[in-house]
This record gives C-alpha cells, structure tokens and sequence, in this order.
C-alpha cells in the first residue's frame, strides 16, 4: 500500500499525457484517479483500484473532482510577463494598418516598454506581476518561464530578474528566468549594435550568471534586430556560464535562427513563422523544441507558423503564450490550444501535449514536470469539462476550476 497525503477521485478522465499509463497518446486514464504524497505523484490508475493500492494518511487532503476531468499543470515555456507600462494605442494603431515592425521602427514597440519599466522600481514591477501572474494561475500555468529584455542596461536587467525571483517566492506559479538583455538595440547604442553586444557579452551576461538570477538565455534574432552571428556570439557566452540557449528565431523573417538552433543544441527555438522547413529537420536531429506562439500571430494577424509541416518532421512541438504588452497581451494557454487546433491544424492531442510535457522539454524540466508520472511533481489542474477535449473546443472561457501546485491547493476550493 503506498502512503498517501492528497488523493483526487471522482474524475470523468485523468489525462496522464504519459502513453503508457493509459488510452491514446494522452494516455487518458478513464474514471481515473491520482495520488501524492510530499508534493509528488505516488499513484495514478482506475479508481476501482485506488483503495486496494494506495493508504491514505490520516488528515489527508481529499479532492473530489465533481466528474470533471484531470490534466497536468501547463507549462508555458515563453513569456514576458514583467514589464511596467502598456501599448493598447498600439494595438489601435495596428487596427489602422501600422505594422508591429513600423511601430517598433519609430521609436514605439519594445523602446516604449523599455521606457516605463526602466522608470519603474523593483518593487513596482513585482505590484505590477502579482494580479499577472494570479490570472495565469487561474488558467492552470503552475510552471512560467520570464524574460527580462525591458531593461536593456545591467542595472535594469538585474532588475527585472531580480523581480522574477521575489516573484517565484510571493505567490505559487513556479518561475524560471531567462536573461534576454538582446531583446532590442537600446537607444544609448543605436546604430552600433556590435558595440550593443560587445555590452551583452563581457558586462551583462557576467553580472547575470554571478548572481545567479538566469537558468536561460534568449536573443530575439531577426531583420533590424540582432542577426545570426551577433545571436551566436550571446548564445555561445550564455552557455559558457551554464546558461541554456532558448531564443527568438525566424519571427518576422527566415534569417536561419532555426538552423543556428540546431547547430548550438538549443533547448528550444521559438515563434519560426517564418522558419524554412530544412531548419526543422536540423533541430529534431539535434533534439531541439520547437516552441510555437500562436497568440502572437494571432494578436499582430500574421499567418501562423506551419505547425503541420513542422510536425512532420517529426520535431517536438511546444506551445507557449509569448504574453507580453506588444504583441501577445493574452496569458491563457487554453485559448492558445484552440489556435493551435483551428488555426495551425494541430490534432487535439498535440495541442495539449505542447502545453504540458512538451512545454517542459522547451524549459528542461521534463524529468520533473509536464505529465502525471508517478515521481514526478504534482501540479495537476482539475477542469469543468464533460471530456479533455473541450479544453481547446469550448473556446474563450475558462475551464480550469482548482489547481493543485506540489500537491497543495493554491486556487480554487
Ligand atoms: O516575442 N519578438 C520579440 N519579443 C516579443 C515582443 C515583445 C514586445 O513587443 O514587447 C515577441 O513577440
Ligand atoms: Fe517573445
């Protein structure tokens, strides 16, 4: 009999996202139940099995899942969530014809931004992220990864991660932060973008990894913004501090971030609208996540990425919010899963894989996250929905009605 302080029951379906424990690539477990103890899964099977094999502990936490159905904690692998500031006259103005591009151009985009969370102190940006970041955890992100990039000098990027890490600690969506001092050319080196990155590499990055504030490394590589050999110089130093490689590739135009992906052994390569399908075939040889960002060629009404080709090649595809004040102000990855499948024709199933297991292979954490594996951490959502499948098909609402994060409550009752 295996020991037991929570216990879930009453469940229309456990989707595992594990192949082996159950039907399907989902592994859905039908009248399934689950087990933890000491924020771990001990047990997941058929409920008809449950008394037999598992002892619950005396005051141990029982979840009655009201006949709903039982998933993982999302994992979004790609955000921007701390920033001070807003752009909805932007969004206007996208609505009038302006480009993302041309408003980043002339001084808005990112550099606006940068202005206000620049002018903000760290305690503001934590203010800022708390309502954030309880929205994120209503809609079942237990794991987010956070970017800096709003700084763009050592002081405010240490800044924005240092909100990261105050945040991890304040409220129960788990954080891990990604050093992304090559988001834009600051307007201090404007024209001299080597002279920029020369910065990045010999002051930022140190200062960063000596402090221990990053677990990863981001440039956004694309036309006008950092090419593919100034991406490689930052990504090839983030590594030498121990830094992961995950980075913005191919968002805007095909400048061969894909194929660097591949060539560096990134984690992830991330957005590749425009990605050239031979680069994908590199990155699944060299087992790189694709992460795909359909909210963001949603919100800027771009084509999204060719996930079906993509597919194909037979890489892993992660599916992440990209939520950030410019081009993707929507932190909900179950409306990301309805793009995914109406928009990108990807099948249910891979829609909710790549927000799982697949988001966290994009972050490293699949050993630990990303399915309902005995062993792993239990961060399991509970949702009002008939079958798993009206997670992305029942569109624009929320489903998620508890959320469990290392076994404990954190929203819902
Ligand atoms: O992923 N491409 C760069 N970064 C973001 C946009 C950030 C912003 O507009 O503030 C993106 O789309
Ligand atoms: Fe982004």
């Amino acid at each position: 009999m295996l020991p037991a302080d929570l216990v879930v029951t009453n469940l229309a379906e456990l989707v595992t996202c594990e192949p082996a424990l159950g039907e399907g690539p989902l592994g859905v477990i039908t009248r399934g139940a689950l087990a933890a103890h000491g924020g771990r899964i001990v047990w997941v099977g058929p409920e008809s099995r449950l008394d037999a094999e598992v002892a619950a502990a005396l005051g141990a936490r029982r979840l009655d899942a009201g006949g709903g159905v039982g998933l993982p904690g999302f994992v979004d692998s790609h955000s921007h969530l701390i920033f001070a500031g807003s752009r909805e006259e932007e969004y206007a103005l996208r609505a009038s014809g302006a480009t993302y591009r041309e408003i980043a151009a002339a001084g808005g985009g990112i550099l606006s931004t940068v202005r206000a969370t620049r002018a903000a102190s760290v305690d503001a940006l934590v203010e800022l992220a708390l309502p954030r970041l309880a929205t994120v955890l209503a809609h079942g992100t237990t794991t987010l990864e956070v970017k800096s990039g709003y700084g763009l000098t050592t002081p405010d990027e240490l800044k924005m991660l240092d909100a990261a890490h105050r945040l991890g600690a304040l409220q129960p969506v788990a954080l891990h932060a990604t050093f992304c001092g090559a988001h834009e050319v600051p307007p201090e080196f404007k024209g001299r973008t080597d002279a920029y990155v020369d910065h990045v590499v010999r002051e930022m990055l140190p200062a960063v990894a000596e402090r221990r504030l990053a677990e990863y490394v981001d440039v956004f590589c694309d036309e006008g913004v950092f090419s593919v050999a100034q991406a490689r110089r930052i990504l090839e130093a983030g590594a030498r501090y121990g830094l992961r490689a995950k980075f913005h590739a191919d968002e805007f135009v095909s400048l061969g971030g894909a194929a660097l992906a591949a060539e560096l052994g990134a984690l992830s390569a991330d957005h590749l609208l425009k990605s050239r399908v031979e680069d994908v075939v590199r990155m699944k040889a060299a087992g790189v996540t694709a992460a795909l960002l359909p909210g963001t060629a949603f919100f800027l009404g771009l084509p999204y990425a060719p996930a079906r080709k993509f597919l194909e090649t037979g890489v892993r595809v992660a599916l992440a919010s990209d939520f950030n004040p410019g081009s993707a102000m929507g932190p909900n990855l179950q409306l990301v899963m309805t793009m995914a499948v109406s928009q990108m024709t990807m099948s249910p199933e891979e829609a909710l894989l790549g927000v799982t297991l697949h988001g966290a292979y994009a972050m490293g954490l699949e050993a630990e996250l990303g399915s309902l594996r005995p062993g792993k951490q239990c961060d399991l959502l509970l949702a009002q929905v008939p079958n798993w499948r009206y997670l992305s098909y029942l569109y624009g609402v929320n489903h998620v009605s508890r959320v469990v994060k290392r076994g404990r409550l954190v929203c819902g009752q």
